[in-house]
């Protein structure tokens, strides 16, 4: 019986920490092209940070068109390096695998720009959108579906 409570009691938990991040997107996109312009209906509101975030998944499909058509890929590192200095909507976001999380999708962009071929740049690129993934599975379940969408089949 006390394992049932606490197994209770833990899903309850789990359900308000991750409630903000849980309600899901609305995307019109189909698998493989860019989603339109997100409504003000957003759950999360306009945090610093979810905007940066929404920035980052317009310039992602951006890079991706870049690597696809051989052009230069745009210079978004310092951009996507205020995901560190953002501010969330709610402040416990930014804990310690927060910061760790970020620190290893920024090294996964820096290698976008080291790699040379087409097949390495697709390889670096989808390697980065895993890495959106990881801290979303994270930090905020939400957005994964539209995450995904992003990844290029190779
Ligand atoms: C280090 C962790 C982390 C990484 C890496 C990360 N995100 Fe996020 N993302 C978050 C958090 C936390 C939020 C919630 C922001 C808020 O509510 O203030 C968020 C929110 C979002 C949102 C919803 C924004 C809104 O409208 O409310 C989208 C879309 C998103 N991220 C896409 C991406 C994409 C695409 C990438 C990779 C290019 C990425 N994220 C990388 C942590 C991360």
């Amino acid at each position: 019986m006390k394992k049932i409570i606490l197994i209770i009691s833990f899903l309850c938990f789990i359900t308000i920490f991750f409630y903000n991040c849980t309600k899901k997107i609305v995307s019109t996109a189909d698998n493989n092209t860019a989603p339109k312009e997100m409504g003000e209906t957003n759950p999360n509101g306009s945090s610093e940070l979810a905007l940066l975030m929404r920035e980052m998944d317009k310039d992602s499909w951006k890079i991706r068109e870049a690597i696809e058509k051989n052009q230069n890929i745009p210079d978004i590192k310092d951009k996507f390096a205020k995901l560190h200095t953002a501010t969330p909507t709610e402040i416990d976001k930014k804990d310690a695998t927060y910061k760790v999380m970020g620190d290893a999708f920024l090294v996964s962009v820096d290698n976008l720009y080291k790699a040379n071929s087409k097949e390495e740049k697709l390889s670096a690129y989808n390697i980065m959108v895993n890495n959106c993934l990881n801290c979303h599975k994270a930090a905020c379940p939400g957005p994964i579906v539209k995450i995904k969408k992003l990844f290029v089949n190779q």
